[in-house]
């Protein structure tokens, strides 16, 4: 099948929609031997992000103060994000949830953990205030049960973060093989399946330096 039959017009992309894929276990070994080995390679895999950088801020911006409220890092990796959070929200209950024991070891103390798959996460519905996923989405394989997911653990009212890479620069970087990238209309049809608003946008490391298409930010409100 010719993939570009798979595009809605609106989505204006170059790269392929995947079709939904299962998280089969041998998968999801694959996936967490990978990453843990990952979790030695600092210079790709850090534990520190400055927290001027865009992405940190665009966070920050979208959930307001956090103290006293509880928010999910979705594949929180080792917690560069969350440390952020936590730092400037000492009242805050924030968790992360990744798939890999060895970036959670690297976690700071204070950030809750959990060891999971981000499409079958331990937490009741609503559990939290606000969540986002930075850079984790793209390994989640069943993209829709991963947004799905995301969306379950957040109360009504509650922010969603996503940030992620844009589908139609596919090939700019090095991926394994179940990485996705996203167009930037897919997400946001799927987050409209749970999420009342919903809105995406280009963004880069600095919020003065104009994008140059890798980087998009989904923003929705549950
Ligand atoms: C590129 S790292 C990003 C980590 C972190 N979000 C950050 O920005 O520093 C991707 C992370 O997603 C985690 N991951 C991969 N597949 C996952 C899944 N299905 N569920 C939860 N986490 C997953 C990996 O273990 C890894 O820590």
């Amino acid at each position: 099948m010719n993939w570009k039959s798979l595009v809605p017009a609106r989505w204006r992309g170059t790269a392929p929609v995947a079709a939904a894929q299962a998280l089969t276990p041998e998968l999801e070994s694959r996936i967490r031997e990978s990453f843990n080995e990952a979790a030695g390679d600092e210079e790709h895999f850090p534990a520190t992000i400055d927290p001027r950088i865009f992405h940190v801020q665009l966070i920050l911006n979208q959930f307001g103060d956090l103290s006293g409220r509880r928010v999910l890092d979705a594949g929180c990796g080792k917690g560069r994000f969350a440390r952020i959070l936590r730092e400037r929200y000492p009242l805050a209950e924030v968790w992360g949830a990744d798939i890999s024991d060895a970036m959670l070891k690297c976690v700071p103390e204070g950030i809750r953990t959990v060891q999971a798959p981000m499409t079958r996460m331990p937490f009741e519905d609503g559990f939290f205030d606000a969540a986002y996923a930075t850079e984790s989405l793209e390994h989640a394989v069943n993209i829709e049960a991963a947004v799905a997911e995301i969306c379950r653990v957040v109360k009504k009212g509650g922010q969603i973060v996503i940030i992620d890479k844009n589908a139609e620069q596919f090939g700019r970087l090095k991926t394994p093989e179940w990485e996705r990238w996203f167009h930037r209309g897919e997400l946001e049809d799927l987050l409209r399946r749970h999420c009342r608003e919903v809105s995406s946008r280009f963004i880069s490391y600095w919020e003065d330096v104009p994008p140059d298409g890798l980087f998009l930010a989904w923003l929705a409100k549950k």
